[in-house]
């Protein structure tokens, strides 16, 4: 199967069942132009847990620290699984993974960040872009969405999802290629020269919001899995150590420390009014993202028309929120 092998892996691991007892089962890998889905809310989650767990790896860069939340992680998690109720799977096992192997890691955050701990924070980002972006046309065995998937791999440009991070195989910035993943799914296995005609890449104010709402979302994850105030005091006392590696990754140090340590933020939130926030943030990144990640005069009309906010709204995003916000810029468009 000539899905990008990056995305595959991860959606592969994602369905396959952890349970013990029946490593027996095959796995199911969806097809190319099948319904079946690439991928839900609990992969989404699982991802995000994941890129969320690298940021912790990077910040951290200790040995202590790092064994600490090993031993402890599924208790440490214990919101996030009550926030994504999970039945067929843990979502925590690539967290767990990352966290765990780490730790026993000399040192743990090796540099230069961008081949390991970034690289794969980017790429889970990545398939959270992609798994989100399928949702826009819902799942339904009854409809062809292979023309919709065949737009947005011509849409979507990989030089401007390089600033968004959500970038792309070809410029090594990450194992998952989003554009081609789209480019797959509608039965091109790559994206010819032909359909690629900007090399443009965002503005740095664009570029800037992304990493803001990266921070937001890094944020609000972390606010989602403290469940104790110490934990809380812990970081805020200690991020001056943490600060470092945070803004290393890219990641706006102040929008993040704002967020967990700020004047009337350091207290611990409700675990569903922090899932809310977090995923008021994901949708948030999702529109900016999807508007950014192309410039073809047609494309923001195209998805005005296109994408469905029940669609969007499977995978925990504020679909109508992400609708109007490619129908406001649709405007903008024709003006
Ligand atoms: C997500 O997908 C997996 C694999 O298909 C499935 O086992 C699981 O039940 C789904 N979870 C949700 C919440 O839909
Ligand atoms: C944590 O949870 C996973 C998945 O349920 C399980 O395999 C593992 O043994 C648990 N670890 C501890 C220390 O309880
Ligand atoms: C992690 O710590 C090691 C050892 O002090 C250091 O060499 C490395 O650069 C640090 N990594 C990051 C991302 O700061
Ligand atoms: C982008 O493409 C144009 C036209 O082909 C070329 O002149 C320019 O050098 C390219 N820019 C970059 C950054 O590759």
């Amino acid at each position: 199967m000539r899905f990008p092998t990056h995305i595959a892996a991860l959606i592969a691991v994602a369905l396959t069942n952890t349970n013990a007892s029946t490593t027996t089962q095959k796995r199911d890998i969806p097809n190319v132009g099948e319904t079946t889905m690439r991928g839900n809310i609990s992969s989404i989650a699982a991802w995000a847990y994941n890129a969320f767990a690298y940021a912790i790896v990077t910040a951290s860069n200790s040995t202590s620290d790092l064994t600490y939340l090993c031993t402890t992680f599924n208790t440490t998690s214990t919101r996030l699984y009550t926030a994504f109720p999970e039945t067929s799977g843990d979502i925590g096992t690539f967290a767990r993974r990352t966290i765990c192997d780490a730790s026993t890691a000399n040192p743990p955050a090796p540099l230069p960040i961008w081949y390991n701990t970034l690289w794969y924070l980017k790429s889970y980002l990545g398939g959270i872009f992609t798994v989100q972006g399928y949702y826009g046309k819902p799942f339904d065995k009854e409809i062809d969405n292979g023309p919709f998937y065949a737009s947005m791999c011509w849409y979507l440009e990989a030089s401007l999802m390089r600033g968004l991070w959500a970038p792309n195989r070809d410029t090594d910035e990450s194992g998952v290629d989003v554009e081609s993943s789209w480019c797959a799914a509608s039965g091109y296995y790559s994206k010819g020269p032909y359909s690629t005609y900007t090399n443009e890449s965002v503005s740095v104010d664009v570029a800037h919001q992304a990493d803001v709402l990266v921070s937001r979302l890094v944020a609000y994850m972390l606010k989602l899995v403290l469940k104790e105030q110490e934990q809380v005091d812990y970081i805020c006392t200690n991020y001056a150590r943490f600060k470092p590696g945070i803004a290393g990754l890219g990641l706006v140090s102040s929008v993040f420390r704002g967020l967990v340590c700020g004047e009337g933020n350091k207290g611990i939130v409700e675990v569903q009014k922090a899932k809310l926030e977090l995923l008021d943030a994901m949708t948030d990144l999702f529109i900016l993202q999807l508007l950014e990640a192309g410039n073809y005069k047609g494309y923001y009309k195209y998805l005005c028309e296109t994408t469905s906010a029940d669609g969007y709204a499977k995978v925990g995003l504020d679909g109508k929120k992400v609708v109007e916000a490619a129908c406001e810029a649709a405007k903008g468009e024709t003006a």
